[in-house]
């Protein structure tokens, strides 16, 4: 059976759990002409490309350059106009390592300065602060006749936390969510195309707005995660600009995702009421409600990877300099690994799931969020029993991989 999906394609946005069923079926690794990229789709192969990080390499600079434009003279525009606006060099942007974008000993290293951020003692240490702020989202939906629960709740909790952890002033938050909108969409969405675009300038404001905090750390180091990265020293310390990089990276990675987890789950949670009423009755529940929202619909679709070198993957020859389109939200409804994967059942085995993805890259920030939607979901859920929706066509977050609403209008049942 020949099955039909791209992945960077708005067709499939309001359910693409059919077509992850059929590519699992029928073609789990499965050519994309469109977009000339292979899917991955099955539980056991998502998680073998994603352990076999030599043969399937997480830097994919190259390939996204090329997406950009298939003209090297443009390339080499878009290039010096990006090193002018940054105010760096094209050495600096050449030599510039990015976490998530890195391989082997280079990501090792970069992972170990980043970890001390993340330990499970700082998040802890956040634990009162995050339900402080869940509380305060709460009494911002109490004092409405109706709210969107995104703009409410899910989108400041998120971003005021990261902002608090990098020392920043959570006033500029308004900023910081427009500005990890425009790179989201700019980098995975209708965007892409577009490098000289809202995105781009929104790169560039987060850099103008770093630069003089980054220095001014560097000169008197305070408690916060700019500080501690600022003041790595050795070959694992950081440029201005990788540490840029590196705030960038968590405004996207930390807040869009989050705000997502909490949207999911509460779309969740309506669409089976017997389920908010299980976790209603009890909130023990609501860590296992977490991870099966991962797993169910989780916020990260799909990540990416180059292939290194010819390979074959159920029979199927990914040629070197392939690029890997490995669907999480697909591996995460996997038959073979969940047991009547399409049920959403806050009290099944999640163990295994790949929401937070799998091997060297698994999300840093995992305990963190998991921290935030718990903490936001236990306040929620007594709430959700006497809310409804206010009817509308779903409007869904501008980006491929990246799933989730970005309204979520709520009033009192009648
Ligand atoms: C529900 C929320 C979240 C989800 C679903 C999620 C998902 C993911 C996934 C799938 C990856 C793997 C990327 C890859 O292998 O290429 C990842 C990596 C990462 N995440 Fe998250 N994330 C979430 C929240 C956060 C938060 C709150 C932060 C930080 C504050 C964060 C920071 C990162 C970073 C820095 C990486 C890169 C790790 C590395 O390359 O070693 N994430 N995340």
């Amino acid at each position: 059976m020949q099955v039909d999906f791209d992945p960077y394609s708005n067709r499939w946005k309001r359910d693409p759990y059919p077509v992850y069923r059929a590519l699992r079926d029928h073609a789990p690794v499965h050519y994309c002409a469109a977009s000339d990229v292979y899917t991955v789709s099955r539980h056991e192969d998502v998680q073998r490309v994603l352990t076999s990080t030599e043969m399937f390499s997480s830097n994919l600079r190259r390939r996204q350059q090329q997406m950009l434009t298939s003209s090297l003279r443009e390339r080499l525009w878009l290039m010096a106009r990006f090193v002018t606006k940054m105010r760096i060099g094209p050495r600096t942007l050449v030599r510039a390592r990015m976490l998530i974008q890195s391989d082997g000993e280079v990501h090792a290293l970069m992972r170990k300065i980043v970890n001390r951020g993340f330990t499970p003692r700082r998040i802890e240490a956040w634990e009162g602060r995050v339900r402080e702020l869940a509380g305060e989202g709460l009494e911002r939906l109490r004092a409405r006749e109706s709210f969107d629960l995104i703009e409410e709740l899910a989108v400041p909790l998120p971003v005021t936390i990261i902002a608090e952890i990098l020392g920043i002033d959570a006033e500029r938050m308004v900023d910081f969510k427009r500005w990890s909108d425009a790179i989201v969409a700019g980098g995975t969405g209708s965007g892409m195309s577009d490098f000289g675009g809202a995105g781009f300038d929104a790169m560039v404001e987060l850099r103008s707005f770093l630069r003089p905090i980054t220095r001014a750390r560097r000169a008197r180091p305070g408690d916060d995660l700019i500080s501690l990265l600022v003041t790595t020293e050795g070959e694992a310390a950081l440029d201005d600009f990788e540490v840029y990089l590196f705030v960038l990276l968590l405004l996207v990675a930390g807040n869009e995702t989050t705000t997502n987890l909490l949207g999911n789950a509460v779309e969740a949670l309506l669409d089976h009421p017997d389920q908010l009423e299980r976790v209603r009755r009890d909130p023990s529940l609501v860590p296992g409600l977490v991870e099966e929202v991962l797993r169910f619909d989780g916020p990260v679709q799909f990540i990416n990877r180059e292939a290194t070198q010819d390979s074959e993957l159920r029979e199927v020859r990914i040629p070197k300099g392939a690029h890997l389109v490995v669907l999480l939200g697909a591996a995460n409804r996997d038959e073979r690994r969940f047991p009547d994967p399409d049920r959403f059942d806050v009290t099944r085995d999640t163990r295994g799931h790949v929401g937070f993805g799998f091997g060297a890259h698994f999300c840093l920030g995992a305990a963190l969020a998991r921290l935030e939607a718990r903490a936001a979901l236990e306040v929620l859920v007594p709430e959700l029993a006497r809310l409804t929706r206010v009817e509308s066509e779903p409007e869904f977050v501008d980006s491929y991989l990246i799933r989730g609403r970005s309204r979520i209008a709520l009033r009192p049942a009648a």
